[in-house]
C-alpha cells in the first residue's frame, strides 16, 4: 500500500489528483478549510481518502495532520497544491490578501514538506512535489503576489532537489499554465491553452511518476513564457506594457 497527503485536494488540481490516486488503490490524504467540499466531491473511492480540516498557513495544524496521516499509512508521496489567487488583476496590489497569499502559496508548501520530511528523512525515501504556476517564470502584470509566491516555491523546490539527493528523496516542481477550476473561474482575462482540470491531473500525474524536476504545461505555453523571461528587460517591459497581455485594473 503507498500514501499520498495532497494539501488543497478538496476541488480542482488536487482534487483531480486524489482522485487518480485513490482509484489506484493508494491512501490518499486530503486536506482543505471546508469540510463541505470534501463531502460534495468525493462519491467514489471515499474508503481510500481520509479528510484534514487543515489552513495550510498553519504551521503546527498541519504538521499534526501530516504527522497523524503518516503514522497509519506511512508516507510515499507529498503534494503541496493548496493555493490562492488574485480575483482581479490590479495595478494596486491589495496588500492584505497579498499577504495572506504568501502564507497560503509560499509558506503553506514549506511547513507542507517540513512535516513530510519528518517522516521521509528516517525512511530514507520519499517523493516531494509543489504546484507551482507558469506565473512563477515572469514577474506578471497585476498578480504581483502571486507571480512572487509561485517563483519562490520553484526555486524552493530546485534547491531543495538537489539537497535532498542524499537522503534518496526526489523533488518535483509543477507549473502548470490556465487549468478550469474555481481558481480561474472568477477570472475577466483571457485564459490561453485553458486546460480541464482532470486533463491537467493526469498529465501532472505522469511526470511525478517520472520523477521529473520541473514540468511545466501546456508545451506551447511554457515554451512561451520561458522565452518572455529570457528577453532583455526593455523588450518585455515594452510586451507586457500592451493591452493585448496587460489586464491590470488602476486599483
Ligand atoms: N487553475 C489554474 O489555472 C492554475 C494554474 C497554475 C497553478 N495553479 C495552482 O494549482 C493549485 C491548485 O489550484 P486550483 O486551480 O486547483 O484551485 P482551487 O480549485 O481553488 O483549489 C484550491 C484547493 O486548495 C484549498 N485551499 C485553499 N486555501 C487553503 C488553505 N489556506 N488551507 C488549506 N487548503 C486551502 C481549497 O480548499 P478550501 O477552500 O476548502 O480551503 C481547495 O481544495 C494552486 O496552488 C494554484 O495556484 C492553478
Amino acid at each position: 500500500m503507498r500514501a499520498v497527503f495532497i494539501t488543497g485536494g478538496t476541488t480542482g488540481i488536487g482534487m483531480e489528483l486524489a482522485k487518480i490516486y485513490a482509484g489506484r488503490g493508494w491512501k490518499v490524504g486530503v486536506c482543505g478549510r471546508e469540510r463541505s467540499k470534501f463531502e460534495e466531491n468525493f462519491e467514489i473511492h471515499r474508503d481510500n481518502v481520509t479528510f484534514y480540516q487543515v489552513d495550510v498557513s498553519d504551521r503546527t495544524q498541519l504538521k499534526s495532520a501530516i504527522s497523524n496521516f503518516s503514522k497509519t499509512t506511512g508516507l510515499d508521496l507529498l503534494i503541496a497544491n493548496a493555493g490562492i489567487g488574485y480575483k482581479f488583476k490590479t495595478k494596486v496590489p491589495d496588500f492584505e490578501f497579498s499577504y495572506k497569499m504568501v502564507h497560503v502559496n509560499l509558506l503553506g508548501v514549506m511547513y507542507a514538506f517540513e512535516a513530510a520530511l519528518d517522516v521521509m528523512i528516517p525512511q530514507s525515501k520519499g517523493q516531494l512535489v509543489a504546484i507551482s504556476s507558469i506565473a512563477g517564470y515572469n514577474g506578471l502584470p497585476g498578480v504581483s503576489a502571486y507571480s512572487a509566491t509561485k517563483a519562490g516555491v520553484l526555486k524552493f523546490c530546485e534547491s531543495l532537489h538537489l539537497d535532498m539527493r542524499q537522503f534518496n528523496i526526489n523533488v518535483t516542481t509543477i507549473c502548470p499554465g490556465f487549468v478550469d477550476t474555481p481558481l480561474t473561474q472568477s477570472n475577466h482575462h483571457p485564459m490561453p491553452f485553458l486546460m480541464k482540470a482532470p486533463r491537467a491531473a493526469e498529465l501532472i500525474f505522469r511526470a511525478i511518476e517520472k520523477k521529473k524536476m520541473v514540468y511545466a504545461f501546456p508545451f506551447i505555453f511554457s515554451i512561451l513564457v520561458r522565452i518572455l523571461g529570457m528577453l532583455p528587460r526593455t523588450w518585455y517591459r515594452f510586451l507586457m506594457n500592451r493591452k493585448v497581455l496587460n489586464y491590470s485594473r488602476e486599483s
